[in-house]
């Protein structure tokens, strides 16, 4: 066997390891056996040599396996995860969950906070009183036997591998790594229980890849190294060159999920949601192909049964399922201002990460891993790319609790937005599947 010393520096030159030297790295790194500068000299190896499909797998498998891995197996059926890689205005796993599972497919995820611009699904559902996101083992399967929709924070025995892994790349300018993110990624879903996983790779100004060839290349090896673990996989690029849908921020995008449950959503976050949905019922089995999927999507959202569903989930998870018909249940900061437009024209274009920083300044969102998030504080926007705006009239209303933050975020948000005097098309969704 060789030592960790002699695996950095294959890595450092280029060698291929082996499974058995892939699982020594990441048993000795999770057993404290390997200190956190040995872990750091390899991830930046790996990072600047990159890694082989295969020997992503072999991290992968690794990491799930480093802690305990949830068994769903007495749950029937195909189980689903659905992981986004992050953009702003993203509530799309709030409407997704119950909408597939009211159409009979069960949806098993386990969720991350948020950090920096993008919000966490952790932090959006908290925004609901009472709303619990840790559930035993034997409650988790129980909710997902009885309504098919259970969305959980992630335990600290689950993939404790990719918890140390993370912070540690975090520090190291090691994030960026297709190879590392695909491990980190894939490694949780498998250690979630999930049989077949529906990944949506943002690109844009307010994705982590900003350019299709970065997110095409993270999306094939998602899709390759899901599948060498035996996974079903269906990887979609979709568009983050601006905020999905109109609110950014927690309490305001339950509020929109709810809404886009109830079949008056916005044109985007509704598209983006059926199209997904679909590829989830087929990967289900429940549906022969999307266009069936896509019909009994929106027939769940038309009869009401979508938001009922999203109630009993709310319910079973402690929270208060009147927020659907009551959104003043939902916290709102209290004060409230508005961003009128400079100049007449059209919206051409967004800095989406500038608006999801402008909702962090509100109070949103989280600098450190320790701030303290406002679930009442965000934005919601009046328009979007291709929209005309007037001078004087208003483009986002801007909620915080401190009406000291209102000039720092307004002055943000007035920064990325573009107008100019042509119409647009809008933006493509979907970049490619
Ligand atoms: N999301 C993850 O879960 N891991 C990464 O490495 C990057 C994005």
């Amino acid at each position: 066997m060789k030592s960790i010393v002699e695996l950095i520096g294959d890595k450092r030159d280029g060698v291929e390891h082996s499974e058995e030297e892939m699982r020594q790295l990441v048993s000795a790194y999770v057993a404290g056996e390997m200190p956190d500068y040995q872990m750091s000299a390899w991830l930046m190896a790996a990072f600047i040599r990159g890694l082989s499909s295969a020997e992503t797998a072999f991290l992968t498998a690794a990491m799930a396996e480093s802690g305990r891995m949830i068994d769903l197996s007495s749950v029937p059926g195909t189980i689903l995860d659905k992981h986004s890689t992050g953009g702003v205005g993203d509530k799309t796993t709030l409407i997704l969950a119950p909408l597939v599972a009211s159409c009979g497919v069960p949806v098993a995820k386990m969720s991350g906070r948020g950090l920096g611009h993008t919000g966490g699904t952790l932090d959006k559902l908290e925004s609901i009183p009472g709303f619990s996101v840790s559930l035993a083992q034997d409650a988790l399967l129980a909710q997902l036997l009885d309504i098919g929709v259970v969305v959980t924070a992630q335990s600290a025995d689950v993939d404790p591998a990719d918890k140390k892994m993370y912070a540690l790349r975090d520090v190291t300018g090691t994030v960026q790594s297709i190879p590392l993110i695909v491990g980190s990624i894939i490694s949780k879903k498998v250690a979630g229980g999930a049989n077949a996983i529906v990944l949506d790779v943002k690109v844009g100004s307010g994705a982590f890849m900003k350019t299709e060839e970065e997110a095409r290349a993270l999306a094939h090896e998602l899709q390759r190294v899901g599948e060498l673990l035996g996974r079903k996989v269906v990887c979609v690029m979709t568009d983050m060159s601006q905020p999905l849908g109109m609110a950014v921020g927690n309490s305001v995008e339950v509020c929109e999920a709810i809404r886009t449950l109830k079949g008056d959503g916005p044109a985007d976050l509704t598209e983006l949601c059926l199209a997904l949905g679909a590829k989830m019922l087929v990967l289900g089995g429940v549906a022969d192909d999307e266009v069936a999927g896509r019909s009994m999507l929106l027939d769940s959202i038309a009869s009401g049964a979508a938001i009922e569903r999203f109630s009993a989930w709310i319910e079973a998870q402690g929270g208060d399922p009147r927020v659907v018909e009551e959104s003043e249940l939902l916290p709102l900061a209290q004060y409230v201002t508005i961003v009128d437009a400079p100049r007449s024209g059209y919206i051409t274009g967004f800095d989406a990460e500038g608006v999801g920083r402008s909702a962090m300044l509100l109070g949103a969102g989280r600098e450190t891993k320790e701030s303290q998030i406002d679930l009442g504080a965000g934005l919601v926007l009046q328009a979007k790319i291709g929209d005309a705006v007037q001078a004087g009239r208003p483009i986002a209303t801007l909620y915080a609790s401190d009406e000291m933050l209102f000039d720092a975020a307004r002055e943000k948000l007035l920064a990325s937005v573009m107008i100019g005097d042509e119409k647009p098309e809008p933006p493509v969704l979907f970049h490619e599947v």
